[in-house]
């Protein structure tokens, strides 16, 4: 027997084709790209969580000279929602980035170590997160959830 997983992308041309709030959100991600730290790849990360409660909470990516240092920006944010708002979930991120050094006008597709976290903080929260992957310009990927970029992830059910 063979199974087919399959993922469903929302794909907008350009962000004119997002919601207002949604567009807010996106224009906040690349915002905070202005607070990277990323000397190292100049390739700066911004991430944008609109909360439960409807308030918004930022990451961007912090690099180290010990490379394995470096935490991405989707998981400075779920860290600092972790602390400044503990108990709220998040319902919809949006990430971008600017490439110092190339162009930014293809979506951001997060790392693998931030799609586990994503879903973490789903599983924890009992909760769905849309994401939205953006560059500074270009088309737009939104999906449903997190299990949409991270299919068959190992969780803590898997050791129910
Ligand atoms: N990075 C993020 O912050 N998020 C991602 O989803 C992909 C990669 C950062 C890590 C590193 O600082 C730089 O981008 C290049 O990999």
């Amino acid at each position: 027997m063979k199974q087919t997983i399959t993922t469903v992308i929302e794909e907008l041309g350009s962000d004119n084709e997002l919601s207002s709030a949604d567009l807010d959100l996106v224009n906040q991600a690349r915002s905070a790209t202005k607070l990277a730290y990323a000397p190292y790849s100049n390739f700066k990360v911004g991430a944008a969580a609109r909360l439960s409660g409807g308030g918004v909470v930022l990451g961007s990516n912090q690099e180290n000279a010990s490379y394995g240092a470096t935490i991405c920006a989707e998981r400075v944010l779920l860290a600092s929602l972790s602390v400044t708002n503990p108990g709220e979930y998040i319902t919809t991120i949006a990430i971008s980035y600017n490439n110092i050094v190339a162009l930014s006008n293809k979506q951001i597709s997060p790392c693998g170590i931030c799609r586990q976290s994503l879903l973490e903080h789903e599983i924890s929260h009992k909760c769905q997160l849309r994401i939205i992957m953006s560059g500074l310009n270009g088309a737009v990927w939104i999906v449903d959830g997190a299990t949409s970029l991270l299919p068959l992830g190992f969780t803590s059910l898997d050791m129910e």
